[in-house]
């Protein structure tokens, strides 16, 4: 049994400014804005410029995250960011971000889980809190995938942008309402190679042939993991709702990973859940990956549409193959 419950204190979220939309991939991609419209939903995307990193971005969303917390720099007692693309592959952008922020003797660490990453970095966090080792836990969602792109491979390229998206998890105040009441994360490693960068890792070092080969870019089966997704969202979600003796129609928002919107809906319908409590803003920033889900929140909350006392599930699938959900009284 828990000792302590956990909630999400606040949020923030940054993208950067640069704007790529269907239109101007039109120009250097074999592509059209019609068929990245009606097969993914997505409008632009935002691209950080070359001098930009991850860390510049989750930077930024960390500060307004900690600026609409009641909380001071010297309270945050772990950093967690979930990343496929952080600064380096050593130190961890965790260690990077904490430098800028100037907080010091504290855990930092990344944690690598695809787009699922901000999510196993709430299961994390929440059980550090609920074991009452910490008290306020800083996590960060960051993605610089347009650094990482193959533009010849059209299939992929026009899907993913960049963006930060951060929070704060904290021990609850007793009679708080908020609440994160409930996680589930699973992987299938068996699916690993439907989804993964082959070079610069120590299976493949970098080297002039590697690099000509564009082989440091995302390589994804897209339609293979397609059907994946839908699937897994749904069992973590249906798993959670079951636990917590729930239905669907109990719950005020879901808030999936924005990969595609013909997943998103596929899964609502199968949930029975409307699509007008579904947050989605897939036009706007496209697959940000571990990003999606935070960035979603800060916006939704910012828009009054998700509340104080809100029942919320957070949903995402992504490389490993790894998937899970989140239950949450805001
Ligand atoms: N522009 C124009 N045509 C294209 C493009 C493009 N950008 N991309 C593919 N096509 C063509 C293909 O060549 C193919 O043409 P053909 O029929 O003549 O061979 C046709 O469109 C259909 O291709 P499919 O791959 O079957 O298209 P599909 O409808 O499956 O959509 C997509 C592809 C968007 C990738 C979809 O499968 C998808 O969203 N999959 C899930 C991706 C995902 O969510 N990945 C997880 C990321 S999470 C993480 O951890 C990073």
């Amino acid at each position: 049994m828990p000792i302590y419950n956990s909630k999400f204190t606040s949020f923030g979220s940054y993208v950067p400014k640069r704007v790529m939309t269907n239109f101007d991939l039109e120009k250097i991609v074999d592509t059209s804005d019609e068929w990245i419209r009606t097969r993914t939903g997505m409008m632009e995307r935002h691209y950080a410029e070359p001098e930009e990193a991850a860390s510049d971005l989750a930077y930024l969303a960390a500060q307004r995250a900690l600026e609409a917390s009641p909380l001071k720099y010297r309270d945050i007692d772990m950093i967690i960011v979930g990343t496929v693309t952080g600064d380096h592959a050593y130190p961890s952008t965790a260690c990077i971000i904490q430098k800028k922020l100037g907080m010091k003797n504290i855990p930092c660490f990344d944690l690598s889980a695809g787009c699922t990453g901000f999510l196993y970095s709430v299961d994390v966090a929440k059980n550090y809190i609920e074991n009452g080792t910490k008290k306020n836990i800083l996590l960060v969602g960051v993605e610089v995938l347009s650094k990482t792109l193959n533009f010849k491979d059209r299939g992929t390229c026009v899907l993913f942008g960049d963006g930060a998206g951060a929070t704060i998890i904290s021990r609850t105040e007793r009679n708080d309402i908020s609440r994160i009441i409930d996680s589930v994360i699973y992987a299938d490693g068996s699916q690993s190679d439907l989804l993964y960068q082959p070079a610069g890792g120590s299976r493949m070092p970098a080297s002039p042939e590697t690099v000509e080969k564009n082989l440091h870019t995302v390589y994804m089966e897209g339609n293979r993991i397609f059907k994946n997704a839908i699937r897994s969202m749904y069992a973590a979600t249906d798993e959670l709702l079951r636990r917590n003796k729930l239905e669907a129609k109990d719950i005020d928002w879901i808030v999936p990973h924005q990969a595609n919107i013909r997943i998103i809906e596929s899964l609502a319908d199968k949930l029975h859940f409307p699509m007008n409590k579904v947050i989605v803003n897939i036009e706007k920033y496209a697959n940000t990956s571990s990003a999606t889900i935070p960035i979603a929140l800060d916006e939704a909350i910012q828009e009054k549409k998700i509340r104080r006392g809100d029942l919320v599930i957070l949903t995402s699938f992504g490389a490993g193959l790894t998937w899970g959900a989140i239950l949450a009284r805001f």
